[in-house]
């Protein structure tokens, strides 16, 4: 079996200067949210402007592998993971054995992030995404995208019991994405796609406590929650309907219907609740949650000519950040 850097340097051609860097986008979720979890259908889109970043650098033998997670100020051995690290480490190991290596590389991997934790974004998947693609890139041993997405849905489970995989697969193909749990995801073009917003809550809030609170809320009256995601997975059919069929008028009344079930199940904040009037006020033909909620993400629908006025609005009303969704890849660096 191949051995990665554990002899020297020289023997992997491909590195600049031993670096190899390996990227990912972030995610947004149009409609579908919490119900995805329960089997329901949902949409979601790549975010190409917030990208996560692993640079494989090689050591010298014997060194073996250390994860550094700079943003977070941590770091760790795949033997020893420091708690906050766990999902990569499993994440490394996962792909060391998919790429049948041996023995651990000798490396440094130094993992970076623009996307904001805990916000909805998809963060924990695309930072192990970016690692994973640095390390087989390192080892000349590509592993294709189902095996990306294998490993880093195995690496989602830790953070939470029981992910959809709508995030993983959709930071991995880097498509837009209809999805059902259970059945064969289906990526698909949108052409007319209207200006989407997204606004910061700068509310931190892990999707499995949002997670939790729909559990429970089902737990407590399943027959209301089963309607109300029904209700949601229609309106994500009829979205993903609109977008193919390039009817972006349709779109905003879809978006605040889901809003309202949101609202219902409980994971709008007053946060939400307060930038989603913003963007409302200030001219968006439709605004909600996206990702787990209680805080995190707004997104909102802007008309070309009011992005400014409701960038204002949106800040003004307490957003930490505003920025616009950018789902198309601008260069292959992020599908590699
Ligand atoms: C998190 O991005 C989306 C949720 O539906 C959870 C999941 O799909 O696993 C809240």
């Amino acid at each position: 079996m191949p051995k990665l850097g554990t002899t020297n340097s020289s023997a992997m051609p491909s590195l600049h200067n031993g670096h190899v860097v390996g990227q990912a986008p972030g995610k947004v979720i149009l409609t579908g949210e919490h119900a995805v979890v329960y089997g329901y259908p949902a949409v979601a889109l790549p975010l190409f402007n917030l990208r996560a970043q692993a640079t494989f650098v090689s050591a010298s033998p014997g060194y073996g592998t250390v994860i550094a997670a700079l943003d977070l100020l941590q770091h760790a051995r795949l033997t020893d993971p420091s708690p906050l690290l766990k999902p990569l480490v499993l994440a490394a190991k996962t792909a060391i054995a998919e790429m049948g290596l041996e023995n651990e590389p000798n490396c440094i991997l130094q993992v970076r992030s623009q996307i904001p934790v805990a916000r909805g974004l998809g963060s924990g998947a695309a930072v192990v995404c970016a690692l994973v693609r640095a390390m087989s890139k390192a080892a000349k041993r590509p592993l294709d995208l189902n095996a990306q997405n294998r490993i880093v849905l195995k690496s989602e489970k830790l953070l939470h019991v029981r992910p959809s995989g709508i995030d993983n697969l959709t930071i991995v193909h880097g498509q837009p994405l209809f999805f059902r749990k259970g059945q064969q995801p289906v990526f698909f073009h949108a052409r007319q796609c209207p200006v989407f917003l997204l606004a910061d809550t700068g509310v931190s809030v892990p999707t499995s406590k949002a997670v939790a609170r729909v559990a429970e809320l089902r737990m407590r009256n399943p027959r209301q929650a089963e309607g109300w995601f029904e209700e949601i997975g229609e309106i994500s059919k009829a979205m993903f309907e609109a977008l193919k069929q390039s009817k972006p008028a349709e779109l905003g009344p879809l978006l605040n219907s889901n809003q309202e079930l949101l609202r219902r199940l409980g994971v709008s904040s007053v946060a939400n609740e307060k930038l989603i009037q913003a963007a409302l006020m200030a001219g968006s033909p439709a605004a909600k949650v996206t990702g787990a909620g209680l805080g995190g993400q707004i997104l909102a629908i802007a008309h070309k000519e009011d992005c400014r006025a409701m960038d204002e609005a949106l800040r003004a009303a307490g957003a930490t950040e505003v920025r616009q969704v950018q789902w198309q890849a601008p260069a292959p660096a992020c599908k590699d």
